[in-house]
């Protein structure tokens, strides 16, 4: 949603060209059983991930020797000097009437053109002196952690689409878990990656560790800890649920609803969301220098290169790990992999 107009300015305390950041649309690559960050070669991965930006994903991508800009030939973002890697979850629905499941689909952002996917975000909300350090090449990192049972709202929130808009993502009127209402716009899951570095490490054993947040969680400031004292770019991705064919009454309540997420979350307390940086050469830290120009923003950033949202949807890769994982409209028996549902 564009609350970046609106809410921006109330949250950010430098500059109104600070305000400027990316915002740009990324359609789907592929959905597989796949996760080179996680678990590395394993073939299927634990659980089905929806998977967008440059071709190369592979099920493993060793940081030192695979460089997703050379490897790719596409990318399925906006901006086509960025061959990132960007996951999270599916969604489905499993029916109340007979525990079968359906992938559920997913829309366009707002003002955004794209096949499923997901809406990404950089911003600078970290920055110091309007400066923040791109990624390097081989970084990674995830967000979330899909065995919490804790909600960590501030961080990876849901928002019950279609009753009014306009405030900032993970605010106090989102909610950690899946909305338990029928949501007449559908459902946004929102996943807010750290924005402070330690200013050596690539990775960490936990992908987690290298880098922190300096708002316990939520949208970043300029108090990065001194333990990571390197703003970067703040991570944001938005992911539109169209839930709008469930919307039996009977499916909602305190404690009930009936989407459940591929690794078997049926609260939605662990959505997670994983990074793999991947931008062409020095694309990224261009980008970054240019925002408090004006000359850099949302999906129009003149030191980038676009691509129309035809060719980013051209973008595809078909699954290495061969199996049904849903498709709109379609039921399956079981999640991808036989997870298991709890609550
Ligand atoms: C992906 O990995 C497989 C081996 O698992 C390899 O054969 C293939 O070349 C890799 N793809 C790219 C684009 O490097
Ligand atoms: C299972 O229930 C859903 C409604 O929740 C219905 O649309 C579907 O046809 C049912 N499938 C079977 C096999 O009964
Ligand atoms: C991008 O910016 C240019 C120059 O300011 C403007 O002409 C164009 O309409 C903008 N495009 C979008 C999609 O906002």
């Amino acid at each position: 949603m564009y609350w970046n107009t609106l809410a921006a300015a109330a949250l950010l305390s430098q500059s109104v060209s600070a305000q400027n950041m990316l915002r740009f649309a990324c359609s789907q690559l592929t959905v597989e059983r796949a996760d080179p960050l996680v678990s590395p070669g394993q073939s299927p991965a634990p659980h089905t991930h929806q998977i967008i930006g440059g071709n190369s994903f592979n099920l493993s991508m060793d940081p030192a020797t695979y460089d997703p800009a050379a490897k790719s030939t596409c990318t399925s973002c906006t901006y086509s000097e960025d061959f990132s890697n960007y996951w999270t979850a599916s969604l489905y629905f499993k029916s109340p009437e007979n525990g079968t499941f359906q992938r559920v689909p997913q829309f366009a952002n707002v003002g955004l053109q794209q096949d499923g996917g997901m809406t990404v975000y950089y911003m600078p909300y970290s920055a110091k002196n309007n400066k923040m350090t791109a990624f390097k090449k081989g970084f990674r990192m995830l967000a979330g952690d899909p065995m919490t049972k804790k909600n960590n709202r501030v961080s990876i929130c849901h928002r019950c689409l279609g009753n009014g808009e306009g405030f900032a993502p993970c605010d106090s009127k989102d909610t950690g878990e899946l909305p338990n209402k029928f949501c007449p716009g559908g459902i946004r899951a929102t996943i807010i990656f750290p924005s402070c570095w330690d200013g050596v490490n690539i990775d960490s054993p936990d992908h987690k560790s290298h880098v922190a947040y300096s708002n316990s969680g939520g949208l970043g400031s300029q108090n990065c800890p001194s333990t990571h004292p390197v703003p970067i770019p703040q991570v944001m991705y938005e992911v539109m649920w169209q839930t709008q064919n469930y919307k039996n009454t009977a499916y909602y309540g305190t404690n009930k609803q009936p989407f459940v997420y591929s690794f078997g979350d049926g609260v939605g307390y662990g959505q997670h969301g994983d990074y793999l940086f991947g931008w062409k050469d020095d694309s990224l830290q261009k980008a970054m220098d240019a925002l408090p120009s004006g000359k850099c923003a949302n999906a129009n950033c003149s030191v980038l290169k676009i691509q129309s949202g035809a060719d980013s949807m051209k973008c595809k890769k078909a699954q290495q790990v061969v199996e049904d994982v849903g498709a709109s409209g379609k039921w399956i028996k079981q999640l991808p992999g036989g997870v298991a549902v709890t609550y």
